[in-house]
């Protein structure tokens, strides 16, 4: 009955994994439309931790139907692996419940080379990637050269596509970054063992979610990054090469845009950034510190630190205003327990003007001033609270102010990892969004 997303509205990592894997409950099916296994969602559930990377964040819910959309791109290997792993934990996995579209880019062993060889040429004018090509297979997506997951059931076909691509590829690795080229057996070699387990998963997933969707089912589609993030609207260079907006649910799924009803924007109670490129509201300070290890800010995927700093409603207000975002869901506000005072940026000052939105040149975010309101800490544990009645007044004060502040009520706050560590107001799957939806 209710089609959903739930949108990253900072720049990555605001624990889409937790919030997805706790909505599933109401869902039949869960979809990623973009990115790759750049993405690290965390899911911690009875004492468990799960790293998801490709894998869809409803998978622990064995009777709903997971689904890998034409907008990813797939490291097959990643993907093999992260199967296996989760099956070896008891995890259900199977065609039946997991569904990857054949029209899905395959991430090949030259476009992450080519992404590490340009990071690494890059010198301090990097992005700062997760290095794990994604950037190189979009590129080839949309420069019609890439091959498909489709690809791998035909070998004679992947075999002509993929000569024909490396031969331009080599030519960059060898002459452009001195590197060794890459063999066409070996290429050859992965697909065979990459289709052999993948070839019952692949099916069209753009029929299944339509038809799904005709059926009057719920679908919850798993945004991966974050607004920031975005090719288009993001802190462009220092994005990724997808769209984490609301829009590429449709681009990315094949649902038409008027059948996506509600949008749910994540919010992580303060802010954090993995790689280079601006951020207003960042505390290179003792207090920054304390926020990445209290809320063990190091990347799920590579590992890195996390930059943190306070929340910037602009960013937020950015997310609403791109996405159409009615809902907000708040995370790890256990995170800022204990701290004296609190801050949120609410407005940007550039050139003696106020900025309600982020800017759109990196001059511009460069020299904008965030305007800070200050708010009263918190202290005691909010880690059980189960309604907004158990957080202390100072608490929910932040929260009212950013939902007036960004134009959106809040819908879900999270006070911890687990799934029972959350207040839950909007049940987004209880009622339809619209007459007639
Ligand atoms: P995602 O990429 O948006 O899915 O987020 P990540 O999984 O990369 O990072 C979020 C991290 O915070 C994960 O380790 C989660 O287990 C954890 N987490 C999620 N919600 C909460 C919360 O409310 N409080 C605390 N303390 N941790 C949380
Ligand atoms: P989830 O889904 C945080 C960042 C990288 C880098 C930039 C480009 O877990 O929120 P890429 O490898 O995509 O070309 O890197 O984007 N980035 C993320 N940051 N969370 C993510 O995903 C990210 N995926 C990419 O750190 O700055
Ligand atoms: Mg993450």
């Amino acid at each position: 009955m209710t089609n959903l997303a739930v949108i990253g509205t900072q720049w990555g990592d605001e624990g889409k994994g937790k919030v997805v894997d706790l909505l599933a409950e109401g869902a039949d099916m869960v979809v990623r439309f973009q990115g790759g296994n750049n993405a690290g969602h965390t899911l911690v559930v009875g004492g468990s931790t799960y790293a998801l990377h490709l894998v869809p964040s409803g998978i622990l819910h064995p009777e709903k139907t997971s689904v890998v959309a034409s907008g990813v791109v797939v490291d097959p290997g990643v993907l093999i692996g992260e199967i296996k792993a989760l099956t070896g934990r008891g995890v259900e996995i199977s065609p039946r419940n997991l569904k990857i579209s054949g029209k899905a880019h395959v991430i090949l062993p030259y476009h992450k080379r080519l992404d590490e060889a340009r990071e690494s040429a890059a010198g301090a004018g990097k992005i700062g990637t997760t290095g794990r090509g994604i950037g190189p297979t979009y590129e080839d997506k949309a420069a019609r050269v890439g091959l498909r997951l489709s690809d791998l059931l035909d070998p004679g076909l992947f075999g002509a596509k993929a000569k024909i691509a490396l031969e331009e590829k080599n030519c960059l690795l060898t002459n452009l970054y001195g590197q060794k080229p890459i063999e066409i057996s070996e290429l050859l070699e992965l697909a065979r063992e990459w289709a052999s387990f993948l070839s019952p998963y692949i099916v069209d997933t753009f029929e299944i979610i339509h038809n799904a969707s005709k059926e009057g089912k719920n679908i919850l589609f798993e945004g991966a990054q974050g607004v920031q993030l975005d090719i288009d609207h993001g802190t462009y260079p220092f994005v990724t090469s997808s769209n984490p907006t609301a829009g590429a649910v449709s681009v990315g799924s094949g649902l038409p845009p008027n059948e996506l009803h509600k949008v749910m924007g994540l919010v992580k109670a303060y802010t954090s950034r993995v790689g280079e490129g601006p951020f207003p509201t960042e505390l290179a300070d003792e207090t920054g510190q304390r926020i990445r290890e209290i809320g063990g800010e190091y990347g799920t995927t590579t590992g890195r630190p996390r930059r943190c700093g306070w929340l910037d409603a602009v960013v937020v207000r950015t997310a609403v205003d791109l996405c159409g975002i009615e809902s907000l869901a708040v995370t790890k506000l256990d995170v800022l327990r204990g701290l004296p005072e609190i801050k949120m940026a609410t407005s940007y000052r550039l050139g003696g003007k106020s900025l309600a939105h982020v800017p759109g040149t990196l001059s511009g975010l460069a020299q904008a001033e965030p305007v800070y309101e200050t708010f009263k800490g918190f202290d005691g544990d909010i880690s059980a609270a189960k309604g907004l009645g158990d957080l202390p007044p100072e608490a929910k004060a932040f929260l009212d102010r950013l939902a007036e502040a960004v134009g959106a009520r809040i819908g879900l706050v999270s006070v911890g990892p687990e799934r029972d560590q959350t207040i839950v107001l909007d049940k987004p799957f209880g009622a339809p969004a619209r007459a007639g939806a």
